[in-house]
């Protein structure tokens, strides 16, 4: 082979568009009944809102972005994720001028350099969706409740649904402060890259994965985020969880939590498959209150999700859980010889008008390579026309289920024809 797809991107083959066609219609379904409105964002942005939203201490910003210098020597760089472009445009279009919050959905695709692997990719697909100008608490728990629904009308039915709050910037500075006291002491014995966050990026220590050092155990008995909040937000937090009680949302209050992006502010949260041990997040988000000014508009609250759609048609195609449905073709029309065909084309093309799915067998092979090829395809019917049949100005219509075989008027085959079958003689 001489050509590939790039490495971590795939191509998404007609057997798997049913799924992919499932979950963006589970997407625009739920957004719909949540008053979410569609917005479409160009593919890429001026680098530095990524720098200045996404955070530059970020694994996204320092090692994930696909970067390029424009003809015009203009800086771009390929969306990484979806919300800096959402807020880009919430204030380039005026949008504080709308009732707020607003609420605003995307499908788009993603770009990040990330290690190929199952689950991750360098290009995948997410459905987000962001709510702007309202910073209650019922605004995290309309969002919350719409993520848990949108997972369980696309067909995953077991998840666990983890939540934490980070606090805001008046009280994360304190718990940044008892994290890196906790550390201070046993820092050689956490892995390179905990030593590396401990200086640029403290709240990420918590995020290690690595089992080859003492990470865990630091990441178990380090402080919990929750027990440093300030009043505003642990009030935030309170209320949150009691209206998701009050919603039967089973949650998971995880304080290892952090998310890995740097806009966010109190809560946050993050949706894994039941399996034990699986590190890839069907769906993460929180809330973002100092993302607005970060990108230089006066403070705005918002919150949102992103859900990656691979990841999703991924755990419908192992679990089992979602049927696709196999696309019968309706007909197929065989035809043997010039004349014939001179028919089928027009047949074809009539009960098409009708909305059935018709195709025409390929010209050339015989009656009997047209019937098998029509087989394997899982034709319902076929229509078949030779010289006997052109003589008579009729076509036999064959079902492939039982064989049974009738004679139309070729003037007269319609739909009817084929949904009236079983009752003409
Ligand atoms: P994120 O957690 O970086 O958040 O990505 C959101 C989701 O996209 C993940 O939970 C995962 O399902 C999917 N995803 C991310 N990276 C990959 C990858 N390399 N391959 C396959 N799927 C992936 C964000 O992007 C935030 N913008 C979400 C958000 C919206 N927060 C507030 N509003």
């Amino acid at each position: 082979m001489r050509y590939r797809s790039p490495r971590g991107t795939q191509d998404i083959l007609p057997e798997l568009q049913p799924y992919w066609q499932h979950v963006i219609k589970s997407a625009d379904d739920i957004a719909s009944i949540y008053n979410y409105k569609k917005i479409d964002t160009p593919m890429f942005e001026d680098t530095d809102l990524y720098l200045r939203g996404v955070g530059e201490g970020t694994d996204i910003v320092e090692k994930e972005m696909y970067t390029f210098l424009d003809r015009g020597g203009d800086s771009l760089t390929l969306r990484p994720e979806g919300t800096a472009s959402i807020c880009r445009a919430y204030i380039e279009h005026g949008m504080h001028t709308l009732p707020q919050p607003v609420r605003l959905y995307y499908i788009a695709p993603a770009f990040r350099y990330e290690r190929p692997q199952r689950g991750r990719f360098r290009q995948h697909h997410q459905f987000g969706l962001e709510a702007i100008g309202d910073a209650s608490p019922i605004i995290d728990a309309e969002i919350i409740e719409l993520a848990y629904r949108y997972l369980y009308i696309a067909g995953v039915s077991k998840m666990q649904f983890m939540i934490n709050n980070i606090g805001d910037k008046k009280c994360r500075p304190m718990f940044i402060n008892a994290l890196l006291e906790f550390y201070e002491k046993k820092l050689d014995e956490v892995c390179g890259d905990c030593k590396e966050r401990y200086r640029k990026n403290p709240l990420r220590l918590l995020d290690c994965k690595r089992i080859d050092y003492s990470c865990q155990q630091m990441i178990d008995n380090s402080p919990h985020t929750i027990d440093y909040l300030c009043s505003e937000c642990d009030e935030h937090w309170k209320r949150l969880l009691t209206y998701l009680d009050r919603l039967d949302i089973d949650y998971i209050i995880n304080p290892r939590l952090v998310r890995g992006l740097d806009y966010y502010t109190k809560t946050v949260f993050e949706v894994h498959p039941q399996e034990s041990g699986s590190q890839t997040a069907l769906l993460g988000g929180g809330r973002y209150d100092g993302l607005m000014e970060e990108i230089g508009s006066r403070s705005v609250p918002g919150i949102g999700f992103g859900s990656g759609i691979e990841r999703i048609v991924n755990q419908l195609q192992n679990n089992k859980s979602y049927v696709v449905d196999d696309l019968t073709v309706d007909a197929v029309m065989i035809h043997i010889g010039l004349m014939a065909s001179l028919e089928v084309i027009k047949i074809a093309s009539n009960l098409r008008k009708e909305g059935l799915r018709i195709v025409i067998a390929p010209d050339g092979r015989s009656l009997r390579g047209q019937m098998r090829y029509a087989e394997s395809i899982n034709a319902l019917y076929v229509v078949i026309i030779g010289q006997n049949e052109l003589d008579l100005n009729i076509a036999q219509v064959k079902n492939m289920n039982d064989g049974t075989q009738k004679p139309f008027s070729i003037n007269d085959l319609s739909k009817t024809s084929f949904s009236n079958f079983d009752s003409i003689n």
